[in-house]
């Protein structure tokens, strides 16, 4: 088996944005062997960013073509991806399912004279979003390495009690509260101990199960966002149970509808959308529950300009929390796999987030949302302005914008660095800084695979 550094079975190695040359690489590194790794342009997104602009939906005309209904695909599964307008029934759609702005492909299809490019949209994000940066030094009680292990046996029985709760829960039988709340302690345990671990954990995640899957990382993530809030323990356990159980009612959704892999009719959709008042139903029969959990349940899909589900709730008539759920759902939607969608990178996922909050939720909570994850979390591919390329494997301790990469490749040499080197970029001697982050699937590399998570 090959050490390090990778071997490089055929051809040089192409460079970012090169677009032509994809090359097989055998890659080995800390047991894991990644084999047919193939290098080469990213054509996710697609499209000259000069040629696709964004629009506001009452722009929007016949013979226009959208490009990306700029939604959080999962939300509106009736539509295909991308859509020449022909009719005026369908921007009326669009409009009536609460999408106020998306982007349109000038190339094919109509233009707007003064609308924004992608490419000046994502540079204003950028630039918006570093401001967020004053992060706040997390207490950690126990080292990344040694509390990965316990973060990850939380994880496993978290799946393997959601599992088991849903399918008695199709059975017909009742939620019984005292295996989630154990549940959900063992995780605040651990993200009381080093937030870092599970939250890492919860996006190594695969396409399969994904119901269960989302629920596990919906509580983490809302336990982590809680605790960076500085909500009081009590109420975190009643967020995690609320959270852990915030989708229970998928198992009155028929499972060919829930399961479906491709666009839904407009029937299945509302079956669909049923799933929050069925949690809500079930949430307020079990015995013990808070009413916390049960407003973390039943307004995770409702949306700060009121063009949610299931009770249209604007602005403060959804609940604190249940504000909080809706940014924590969309996001582990929007990084998951599916078997109809290659999920975003943790990084491009918070820039979507961000530029919603303009209307879907409250641009404050989501920038706590943004500190609570952190720009660059671990296990981000990211560029340096030195050239290499690295992934994140500690967070900052004083700065987001800081961690401790680990870096990998040399971009302008085109090739993996002789070893690969831990580069503290809070440290008083380091001259390097991340420019921002890579579509792994672009370089066609598993940024777990080169640090020790497990
Ligand atoms: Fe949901």
């Amino acid at each position: 088996m090959p050490g390090w550094p990778p071997t490089i079975s055929s051809g040089a190695v192409g460079q970012n944005g090169s677009g032509s040359i994809n090359n097989i690489l055998s890659v080995a590194k800390f047991g894991v062997i990644i084999s047919n790794v193939k290098m080469g342009i990213d054509n996710r997104g697609g499209g000259n960013p000069g040629v696709i602009k964004k629009a506001q939906t009452t722009q929007l005309r016949v013979g226009m073509f959208v490009h990306d209904f700029n939604c959080g695909w999962l939300e509106n599964p009736f539509f295909a991806k991308q859509l020449l307008l022909k009719s005026e029934k369908e921007i009326e759609k669009i409009i009536s399912v609460g999408i106020h702005e998306l982007y349109i492909d000038t190339s094919k299809g109509l233009d707007i004279a003064n609308a924004p490019t992608e490419a000046e949209v994502k540079k204003e994000i950028r630039t918006e979003m570093a401001k967020i940066d004053d992060h706040k030094a997390e207490v950690i009680t126990v080292p990344m390495k040694e509390e990965l292990k316990e973060a990850q046996k939380c994880k496993t029985e978290a799946k393997k009690l959601i599992t088991n709760i849903m399918q008695d829960v199709r059975m017909g039988k009742q939620v019984e509260l005292e295996s989630v709340d154990n549940a959900v302690e063992n995780m605040m345990d651990s993200i009381f101990r080093n937030q870092g671990a599970l939250t890492s954990l919860s996006r190594l995640k695969s396409k399969d199960e994904y119901t269960f899957m989302h629920s596990v990382n919906v509580c983490v993530l809302m336990i982590s966002f809680c605790k960076s809030s500085d909500v009081d323990k009590a109420t975190i356990r009643k967020i995690g149970s609320g959270a852990l159980l915030h989708d229970i009612g998928k198992m009155q959704v028929p499972q060919e509808v829930l399961n479906k892999p491709a666009k839904l009719t407009d029937e299945e959709f509302e079956q669909m959308r049923s799933h929050v008042v069925q949690s809500k139903l079930i949430l307020s029969k079990t015995d013990g529950i808070s009413q916390e959990a049960i407003e973390v349940a039943g307004q995770h899909h409702e949306r700060y300009d009121g063009s949610g589900y299931p009770d249209k709730l604007k602005g403060a008539e959804i609940s604190h929390f249940g504000q909080m759920a809706s940014i924590v759902d969309v996001y582990d939607a929007i990084t998951s796999d599916r078997v109809y969608h290659k999920g975003l990178d943790s990084t491009d996922a918070l820039k979507k987030i961000f530029e919603w909050s303009k209307f879907h939720f409250d641009p404050v909570l989501v920038q706590l949302f943004i500190k609570t994850v952190g720009i660059y979390p671990v296990g981000t591919l990211v560029r340096l302005e030195s050239g290499l390329l690295g992934v994140v494997c500690e967070p900052g301790k004083e700065s987001m914008l800081k961690p401790v990469v680990r870096a990998i490749y040399d971009s302008k040499r085109e090739r993996f660095l002789s070893a690969p080197k831990d580069l503290d970029l809070a440290a008083s001697g380091n001259a390097d800084r991340i420019l921002g982050s890579e579509s792994p699937s672009k370089w066609n590399i598993k940024p777990f695979d080169f640090i020790e998570i497990l």
